[in-house]
């Protein structure tokens, strides 16, 4: 384990950082998290990751006990101690806090903040060559009326289950359907696929995390001249499917070339795919040089 660890205003390194056993983000997965990347030592759509982190928060009645400007300053802090790091990955969890076992919310007063901080690992070379394989799942993606998915928890189980089922079947990531038969998303992004030059997304009411990468590219498509919509969309969409890519903060848009044993398109990613994450790479190096250049 390499990088750094806050917790609750206390920075160690990473494979020393403890949080107590009777906080109910470790005995009942009671929480909220962000995943954040760096480009030019910059945090990537800081804001927008913060605001989801608020609704996430809300949606469990949880308190978020610090502003932007001051939980930024104790991620700096925290990058600054993991020491040599190109980019970084920031994961911001806030849980329910310590208390005795109940789910009375008054048990825990005080939430605790945790950040972990590693360098940032780029998307593999390979990725724009050959894409990855992708599997559809069994595991269907938690029901809105259950854990709601467009909360951004900590309690992992649902996701946990699908990638093991893909990692069964040999794929780098699993795809899901919901409760009414629909594809939702993945475990850990949002799905893509392109057909006759636009790319479709599954609309949010299948029920699915709201990716900030999956708006930002509906921006990109602007920018580059991609229709981009969202649709519902069935498995059977998958066989008119002429290219496919998912998206996510670490893995950006990575092009996905198999799904379980069907080739997409020509089996290597696709002019749209790369169009759009040409299009996403230059809009992520622009916006972090311009907010470097806007401190200095
Ligand atoms: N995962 N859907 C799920 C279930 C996710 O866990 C994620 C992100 C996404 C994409 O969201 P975004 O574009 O905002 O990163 C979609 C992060 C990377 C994680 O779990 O660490």
């Amino acid at each position: 384990m390499r990088g750094a660890v806050y917790v609750n205003g206390t920075i160690a390194p990473a494979d020393q950082a403890v949080v107590p056993v009777y906080d109910h983000g470790f005995v009942y997965g009671e929480g909220v998290y962000e995943t954040l990347r760096t480009y030019n030592r910059v945090p990537f759509l800081y804001d927008r990751h913060l605001r989801r982190l608020r609704q996430s928060a809300e949606r469990l009645l949880l308190d978020v006990p610090f502003d932007n400007a001051s939980l930024l300053r104790a991620i700096e802090q925290t990058v600054a101690a993991a020491g040599e790091l190109n980019e970084a990955y920031i994961r911001v969890l806030l849980t329910r806090g310590v208390g005795e076992l109940s789910y009375d919310v008054k048990a825990t007063p005080t939430p605790s903040l945790v950040i972990i901080v590693k360098p940032n690992e780029e998307p593999p070379a390979r990725m724009a060559t050959d894409g990855i394989r992708i599997s559809l799942v069994d595991v269907l993606r938690n029901h809105p009326g259950s854990v709601n998915p467009i909360i951004k928890s900590n309690n992992l189980l649902n996701n946990a289950l699908a990638m093991q089922a893909a990692y069964r079947r040999g794929a780098e990531e699993a795809l899901m359907c919901n409760y009414r038969g629909e594809i939702s998303e993945c475990s850990q992004s949002n799905f893509f696929m392109v057909r006759d030059g636009a790319a479709l997304t599954p609309k949010s009411a299948a029920g699915l995390l709201e990716g900030v990468t999956r708006a930002f590219i509906f921006e990109v498509g602007r920018d580059v001249g991609v229709p981009v919509r969202d649709e519902v969309l069935l498995p059977n969409d998958l066989e008119t499917a002429d290219e496919a890519f998912i998206t996510s903060t670490t893995r950006e848009l990575s092009p996905v070339t198999r799904i379980d044993d069907r080739v997409i398109g020509s089996g290597k990613p696709g002019p749209i795919t790369m169009k759009l994450w040409e299009g996403y790479k230059r809009r992520a190096q622009e916006l972090t040089r311009a907010s470097v250049g806007s401190r200095a």
